[in-house]
């Protein structure tokens, strides 16, 4: 893939370098023009049929299975990262005493539904500290034992792109009985992360991050053990037999098969799913890998040039290759992201990093800019 080749598809002008698709991806075109057209249908409701109501949900489940690999009766859309994992929490079987396994200055996304289940049950969360090395993988694996209920974990580090290998993580949650609950948002779309061999329990993730989709959707693929649990709602989409609108009156106890039980209520979102899959259509024909090899170039250049400047990197081996940390002083000027800004330079301080995360829109020149940047604001 050349850098820069698919800038175009996107409508960033030439004097911003947005290396910041962790924050919020932007917009590509085409995503726009279906935005725009789904806006206008609601003008005309009499052209929305009681078809349109399951079209959409079921091509975009077919999508997101083919994202991670999975079957689509397996997937349910959500409209955020917490509301998956809400789900999560409320079906996983923790005893008191037992482990809820997170990682120290996890997003809160994936920790507040776990810290409050702890409180509910008397189990206990346990954090693991930030490995030295930047290896989660050993130190999450090593906190993995009988007394272990639940892994709560990402694929990577949202301040840093740190990694960790979900399939061994997986692995050693099945042997340990554990559910493995994954919150993929800061890497689905741009990292590999397939179900097949990860196996998860749950699998939750945003989608206005790396799978360059509108804000307020998501999507949540669930194992075949948890397809029968508690949804949050009793939506009607998610009964069996919805299609039929002359007959809702006639309830049903029983569910919609497969994940669909966990649909957000009115999950045909109009606007949104039309746009989430023009985006997810746009991943599938690059590849994730193909999108994950280019980026890795990218985040290996700003590696390098932050080494160059005597400044700490998470090192290649040790992260997912579309985002970077890069550590920051303590004397590091506290509006560091801002001035950067003021500059067209577009980066996010989390925690002590500074998170650099690129996508196929940026090139060699943007990351001449961030370092021009830093060297006149980190001297
Ligand atoms: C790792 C991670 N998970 C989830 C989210 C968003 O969560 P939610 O969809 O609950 O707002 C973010 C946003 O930055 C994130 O970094």
């Amino acid at each position: 893939m050349n850098l820069g080749e698919h800038r175009g598809l996107f409508e960033i002008p030439e004097d911003v370098a947005y290396l910041n698709c962790a924050y919020m991806s932007p917009q590509l075109r085409s995503v726009r023009r279906v935005g725009e057209e789904a806006v206008r249908r609601k003008s005309r409701p009499w052209e929305i049929t009681p078809g349109d109501f399951f079209e959409d949900s079921e091509g975009a489940r077919g999508l997101f299975a083919r994202l991670v690999r999975g079957d689509a009766e397996g997937v349910a859309i959500i409209p955020s990262a917490s509301y998956g994992l809400a789900i999560a929490a409320a079906n996983v079987r923790v005893a008191e005493g037992e482990a809820i396994v997170v990682l120290e200055e996890q997003f809160p996304s994936n920790v507040y539904p776990w810290r409050d289940l702890a409180k509910r049950t008397g189990a206990k969360l346990v954090t693991v500290p930030r490995p030295a090395d930047h290896d989660w993988t050993t130190a999450v694996l090593e906190r993995i034992d009988g007394r272990c209920a639940v892994v709560a974990v990402p694929n990577c580090h949202w301040t840093d792109g740190s990694l960790l290998d979900l399939v061994r993580v997986g692995k050693a949650a099945r042997e340990a009985g554990a559910a493995l609950v994954v919150d993929a948002t800061q890497s689905l779309g741009a990292h590999p992360l397939y179900v097949p061999e990860v196996r998860p329990d749950f699998l939750v993730s945003a989608a206005y991050k790396w799978m360059l989709g509108p804000y307020s959707l998501g999507f949540m693929y669930v194992g075949e053990g948890y397809r029968e649990g508690f949804p949050l709602e009793q939506t009607w989409l998610g009964r069996e037999g919805s299609e039929d609108f002359a007959s809702l009156v006639e309830y049903r106890d029983a569910y919609a098969p497969g994940a669909r039980r966990y649909d957000v209520g009115e999950r045909s979102n109009f606007v949104l799913l039309p746009m989430a899959m023009e985006a997810m259509r746009q991943i599938l024909e690059w590849g994730v890998e193909g999108v994950a090899e280019g980026l890795s170039y990218l985040t290996g250049l700003v590696e390098e040039g932050a080494i160059g400047r005597g400044m700490r990197a998470i090192p290649a081996e040790r992260r997912v290759g579309h985002m970077i940390g890069l550590g920051l002083d303590p004397g590091a000027p506290k509006d560091l992201a801002a001035r950067l800004a003021d500059e067209g330079v577009f980066v996010s301080v989390r925690g002590r990093s500074l998170r650099v995360s690129p996508h196929l829109y940026n090139t060699q020149g943007d990351v001449t800019k961030l370092f021009d940047a830093l060297a006149r604001h980190l001297p």
